[in-house]
Formats: structure tokens, C-alpha cells, sequence
């Protein structure tokens, strides 16, 4: 989802952000996460990849993969994430990398930073990585117990720390849900103190060990409290963290208003997101899981429009630009934010197994606690903004 720091001001990510735009606008996937094994050694209790030891039975082949990554860089892929379960189990994992980095794609580890010690850092250096996102949940016996290995906490942190002495960006994640919400206020602080440059809150998405878990879910009214934190820290002329949201992209609207209201021009965010929506389900966005299988995110793992072994990127892309052509039902469908916000898919998906139907955790939208629309505030601001289906301006 949209880095906001880089969004609605000139944060640190606009770059990356500005390639990802090109690409797509230029018909290409604009960027591809891909786990390259279900393998893991930690056990989250929250995983929606119900990751453990055990790699998938179709897992690509070494040869697969070092294949795929070559049609990556033929399709103009600009940015790579490198994911899993753990993608540093994958015995192949440095060749994938130096492929990736041969094809000049900007290449990005999401670990849990359990294997990277000073030397891995350095190799992870000298191969040109310059982020790596690892995740952080709550204080040390919290931390463990969630991840169910004694002592990794310890770990991550140390990684985090020869990761930023090597020079090697860093990006904190953690799943926003009830168990994680009295540390997250804590864990931005120690992303800042820990000198990461961005901090990932990702909403509980209920698949793998998650399942059934929409309880687990933080209100709406908590994520409005956390939105309205972020926009006072962005505004803060001596922070320079950057924000990414996970799996809600109704923040962005939510925070577009709130910027509005305080007389900051947002019309260049509004632009952007008129093409590159919050969520990026069939904006060139692309998740490939270990099978191959071809995701339009990678939090639904079993939503495939196809397979890597049956299907060239540049097909499957253009399969997933159709379903920026479906209209979503429900409450997202007549929303005056729609094109720009779109609702998370997923937990469509998730919930309906119709990825088109309503996002029902919505914070503008929200049952019973319904935020104010500002209709006539944001159609004034938006009115510059060229139309996102073209041919309207
Ligand atoms: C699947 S893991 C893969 C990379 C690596 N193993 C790690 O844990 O960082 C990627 C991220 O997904 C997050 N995640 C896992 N299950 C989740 C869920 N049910 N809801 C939201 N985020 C989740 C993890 O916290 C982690 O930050
Ligand atoms: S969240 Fe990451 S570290 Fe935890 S079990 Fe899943 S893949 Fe492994
Ligand atoms: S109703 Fe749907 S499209 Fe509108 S702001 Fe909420 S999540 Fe986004």
C-alpha cells in the first residue's frame, strides 16, 4: 500500500514510489512480492501463511525460479520483494538475489531477521539490497511467545542494528490486532530509536492461523486514533519516519480529509491516487506464491488469476488490470472515495469470497461509528485531478 510520508508530502519513498507508477502506467507490473517458500522457522500464531517447516509440494525448482526472475527483468519489473515464510531458508535464496539485482530490479528482503548476523548483513550490502523489512510485535517475552521461539526478540534487534552499521536500510512491520495494540505506540518510538526508516502496520488479515479471527481486530475508532498519531508525527518537522499501511486502505482518504481540514493541499496526492489506488489490487501490483501461483495480493494465497509455469507476466498482468474494472458493491461501490481507495480486495475476498463485494472495516465507514464525509471539501480539492479511466479531462 502507499507509503503516506511519500504520498501526501516528498517523503523519503517517492522514488521508489515514482518507478512503481511508471511502470504500471507504462502497462508493466509495478511491483511483484513474491514468496519464494512457505518454509519457516518461527511460528507465528498470527501467520496468514500458516508458514512452517514444510516447503509446498509444487515449490518452482531452482531452475524455475532463476527463470522467472530473467522474465521478471524482461518485463520491466522495477521492484522486487523477496518474501515467504523465510526466504533466507531458500537454499537458492543468493542466487534468486544476485539474478534479481543482474536485472536491475530495486530488491527488498521481508525476514524475520532470524538468520542475518554481521556478515549476512554485509553480503546482503555487497548484493545491492538496500531495505530489508523485518517484523517486531511487542516487548521481548510478548514478541516471543507470538512467534513461539524463545529468544528471537534478542535477535532481531541485533540484526536490525549490524543491518543499519552496514548501511542497509530498515522497515519495521507488525500486525495491528488486539494482542499487538497496547505496544504499537511503542514499537513506532523503537522504530525511530532503532534508526528504521519506516514503520508497516498491517491490519489483522484472517487467513492461515489467523482464521476466524475478525474479533481479533482492532475498531475502528482505534485506527482513526492511530491515523490521526501518524498525520500529527508527519507533521512534525523533526520526525522522518514513513508510514505504510497494510490491508486498510481507507486510512488514506481518512488522512486526505484530515490534511483538507488543516489547509494542506493534497492535490497531488489525490492525482496520484486517482491512478495508483490505495489498494493496489489490479494496479500492476503482483504476488507470486511458492507454487508459482499468480496472486493479485499476496494475503490471499489461494486467489490465483494463474500460474508462472502456464502464464508470462506480461498475460498475467493484463488479467490483473481487469479487476480494476470491476465495480465494488456494497458501501465502496457508491463511496465518493472509490476510485482513489477502492477498499482492501482481500478481506473482500476473505469475507464473501468475492473480492469486489465491501470492505466492512472501512474507518470512514464504519457501523456505528461513522466518521463525517467532507463530500463537498474533497470534490473541490479532487477537481484538478485527471479522471483515472482517461478521456474524462
Ligand atoms: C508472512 S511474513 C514473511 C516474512 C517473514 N517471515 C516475517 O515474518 O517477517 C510477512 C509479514 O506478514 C505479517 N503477517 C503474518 N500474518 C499476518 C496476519 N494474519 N495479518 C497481518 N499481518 C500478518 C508478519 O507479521 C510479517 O511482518
Ligand atoms: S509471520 Fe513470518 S516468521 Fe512468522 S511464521 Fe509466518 S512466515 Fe514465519
Ligand atoms: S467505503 Fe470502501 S472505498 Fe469508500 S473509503 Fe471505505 S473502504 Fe474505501
Amino acid at each position: 500500500m502507499a507509503h503516506v510520508r511519500s504520498l501526501f508530502f516528498e517523503g523519503p519513498l517517492a522514488g521508489v514510489e515514482n518507478k512503481a507508477l511508471t511502470a504500471y502506467q507504462l502497462g508493466r507490473p509495478s511491483e511483484i512480492i513474491w514468496n519464494i517458500t512457505d518454509r519457516c522457522n518461527l511460528r507465528c500464531d498470527h501467520c496468514y501463511m500458516a508458514a512452517d517447516g514444510h516447503a509446498r509440494e509444487e515449490q518452482l525448482s531452482d531452475d524455475e525460479t532463476i527463470a522467472l526472475v530473467h522474465q521478471m527483468g524482461e518485463a520491466g519489473v522495477p521492484i522486487l520483494f523477496l518474501t515467504g515464510g523465510e526466504p533466507l531458508l531458500r537454499a537458492n535464496f543468493w542466487d534468486i538475489l544476485t539474478e534479481a539485482r543482474e536485472q536491475d530490479m530495486n530488491v527488498t528482503i521481508s525476514t524475520n531477521a532470524t538468520m542475518i548476523d554481521a556478515e549476512v548483513a554485509r553480503r546482503l550490502k555487497s548484493h545491492g539490497v538496500d531495505y530489508i523489512a523485518t517484523s517486531l510485535y511487542g516487548p521481548d517475552d510478548f514478541h516471543d511467545a507470538m512467534v513461539g521461539v524463545p529468544g528471537t526478540r534478542a535477535r532481531v534487534v541485533e540484526a536490525i542494528r549490524v543491518l543499519r552499521a552496514e548501511g542497509v536500510g530498515v522497515a519495521i512491520k507488525s500486525a495491528v490486532s488486539r494482542d499487538t495494540w497496547p505496544h504499537v505506540y511503542d514499537l513506532i518510538q523503537e522504530a525511530k530509536d532503532l534508526d528504521a526508516g519506516l514503520i508497516y502496520l498491517c491490519d489483522l488479515i484472517t487467513s492461515g492461523r489467523s482464521e476466524g479471527e475478525e474479533g481479533e481486530r482492532v475498531t475502528s475508532a482505534e485506527w482513526r486514533e492511530l491515523a490521526d498519531f501518524i498525520l500529527e508525527d508527519m507533521l512534525d518537522p523533526d520526525s522522518r519516519l514513513e508510514y505504510d499501511i497494510g490491508a486498510l486502505p481507507s486510512v488514506i482518504p481518512y488522512l486526505a480529509e484530515k490534511l483538507l481540514e488543516r489547509g494542506h493541499d493534497v492535490s497531488r496526492a489525490l492525482e496520484r491516487l486517482t491512478i495508483m489506488s490505495a489498494c493496489p489490487v489490479g494496479k500492476g501490483h503482483m504476488s507470486i506464491n511458492s507454487e508459482g501461483g499468480i496472486m493479485p495480493c499476496q494475503f490471499a494465497q489461494d486467489w490465483t488469476v494463474g500460474n508462472v509455469r502456464d502464464m508470462t507476466l506480461d498475460e498475467a498482468v493484463r488479467e490483473l488490470f481487469e479487476l480494476d474494472a470491476l465495480e465494488p458493491s456494497g458501501q465502496c461501490g457508491p463511496c465518493e472515495y472509490s476510485r482513489i481507495c477502492r477498499g482492501c480486495r482481500t478481506k473482500a475476498f476473505h469475507e464473501f469470497g468475492d473480492p469486489m463485494g465491501e470492505d466492512t472495516t472501512c474507518i470512514l465507514h464504519a457501523e456505528g461509528d461513522r466518521a463525517p464525509l467532507k463530500k463537498a471539501v474533497f470534490a473541490a480539492a479532487s477537481a484538478g485531478a485527471p479522471c483515472a479511466m482517461g478521456g474524462c479531462t
